[in-house]
């Protein structure tokens, strides 16, 4: 008898486990439990929409080739005037209002800003900036600013990148002039995009600027981006002290971590000492830095990486997070530092052979609020010209959160990975994020809306945001 009461007991209060079902979510009202503040986005980067950025180290870094031969960017492409949103961006604004986005995670690149030097500072593009964030204010569209999203200025990739011994300052002072120059109509901010992303494939991987294969230098460059969101947050909160949205917050600060679900590809033993030491280096590491000031990793393959900065503790005010897969990892004892990837067969396959699998944003939910810190989902998308996966991936990730939510995680809103197709880094033109297609072969650039972007036009009205 009381072995059956515990049972029930237990089974009441573990909350269910959500289903995925697509046919049972193309039926439900998704986003309807959510409040009316919660901010429904789409994100953008500036340097793979604006154009036109000469002076960053991405365009120097395009035209070059690897030893092997290959181009640096697919088919040999160049980011050149990329969707063009730097002179078109009052249709963007136009596009997302039809969407009915009540935010918009946008980025400025720090190389338009500062093209030539610490000491340089372009005010016409400012002012610019300033516009569109006055104009999405207007639109009742709140902004989240991204100051570093992959791209640095070519004069900071000079002095040696992550790696010069005053790149942290240097990010300081940018943030300090981003925060009083943007400040009276930016309150969210994000200081660095996706630090392990950028670091491993930039200093581990040789897949982007400055193209080094060094897992070891690349876990170094990872503890700097984590204090360089550190330096960054304490000075957006010294330079921004206006208060854009009245809620008596002027600035709160974030970085945007791309949570990735690390699985073994099997049972056997080597598959999961990857996939452990690949959830610390991607989801943990980071995390348990802010929160300790402690920055510890130990990879097999790589030098452990050690130190404590008890700056790092307290400097996010909440979480970006950017979920896109799951990885199934194959280990290799030749090669510890790189698993194998196991691509999935079936149609859970995006495009770019990511792993669909929004059980895991709520699992990371569930596991992520054990931190406190309030969420925001800052990316998630596919890869999908089709558009024959993207109506899913919208409805069963709100789906994930609105259940989160339910389990009591504090998520606080969901910005979809992108608006346009854009300049998708060392893939150029050949992926496909957008909302709305972009008709490359024409010289005006039309964007179209793809079918998906009606279902997050229903997410919006289940909200009562339309
Ligand atoms: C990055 C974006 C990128 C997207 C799709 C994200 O992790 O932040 O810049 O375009 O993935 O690849």
């Amino acid at each position: 008898m009381a072995a059956l009461a515990l049972a029930g007991a237990l089974s009441c209060s573990a909350p269910p486990e959500p289903t995925f079902d697509e046919q049972v979510l193309a039926q439900t009202a998704v986003g309807h439990t959510l409040p009316r503040n919660f901010l429904l986005g789409v994100t953008t980067a500036a340097y793979q929409i604006e154009g036109g950025n000469t002076a960053s180290d991405w365009w120097s870094w395009e035209p070059g080739r690897f030893p092997t031969g290959r181009p640096h960017i697919a088919e040999d492409a160049r980011s050149g005037r990329a969707v063009d949103s730097w002179n078109r961006w009052t249709e963007d604004l136009r596009n997302l209002r039809s969407l009915g986005a009540n935010s918009y995670r946008l980025g400025l690149e720090w190389s338009r800003l500062q093209p030539s030097g610490p000491d340089s500072w372009d005010e016409s593009a400012a002012w610019q900036y300033h516009q569109q964030l006055e104009a999405l204010r207007a639109a009742g569209i709140t902004p989240m600013v991204t100051l570093y999203h992959y791209t640095l200025p070519q004069w900071v990739a000079d002095r040696g990148g992550w790696e010069a011994p005053e790149a942290l300052e240097l990010f300081r002072a940018f943030a300090l002039r981003a925060g009083r120059r943007f400040g009276d109509v930016v309150d969210l901010w994000l200081t660095v995009n996706e630090p392990t992303a950028v670091s491993v494939a930039a200093y581990g991987g040789g897949l982007w600027p400055p193209g080094v294969s060094d897992n070891g230098r690349a876990l170094v460059v990872l503890g700097t981006l984590v204090r360089a969101h550190a330096v960054a947050a304490r000075a957006l909160h010294t330079g921004d002290t206006a208060d854009a949205d009245g809620d008596g917050r002027a600035a709160s600060v974030g970085f945007a971590h791309n949570i990735t679900l690390e699985r073994p590809a099997s049972g056997a033993w080597l598959d999961s000492v990857v996939a452990s030491s690949g959830d610390q280096l991607a989801n943990e590491a980071v995390l348990r830095a802010v929160l300790t000031g402690s920055f510890d990793l130990d990879i097999p393959g790589a030098p452990s990486v050690h130190f404590v900065d008890p700056s790092l503790r307290g400097s996010l005010d909440f979480l970006g997070v950017n979920y896109y897969r799951r990885d199934r990892l194959r280990g290799d004892l030749s090669n510890l530092g790189r698993p194998a990837f196991t691509v999935p067969t079936d149609d859970t396959a995006s495009a770019s052979d990511w792993e669909l699998y929004p059980q895991g944003l709520y699992d990371a939910l569930l596991r992520l609020s054990a931190f406190r810190w309030p969420i925001y989902i800052t990316e998630n998308g596919v890869d999908d010209a089709a558009d024959t996966q993207r109506a899913y991936v919208l409805r069963s990730h709100l789906w994930a959160i609105e259940q989160a939510r339910a389990a009591g995680v504090d998520v606080r809103g969901y910005f979809h990975w992108t608006l346009t197709d854009n300049f998708e880094w060392h893939l150029g033109y050949t992926a496909h994020y957008g909302l709305f297609s972009v008709d490359f072969a024409d010289p005006a650039l039309p964007r179209t809306m793809r079918p998906s972007g009606h279902v997050f036009q229903e997410i919006a009205r289940n909200i009562g945001l339309r």
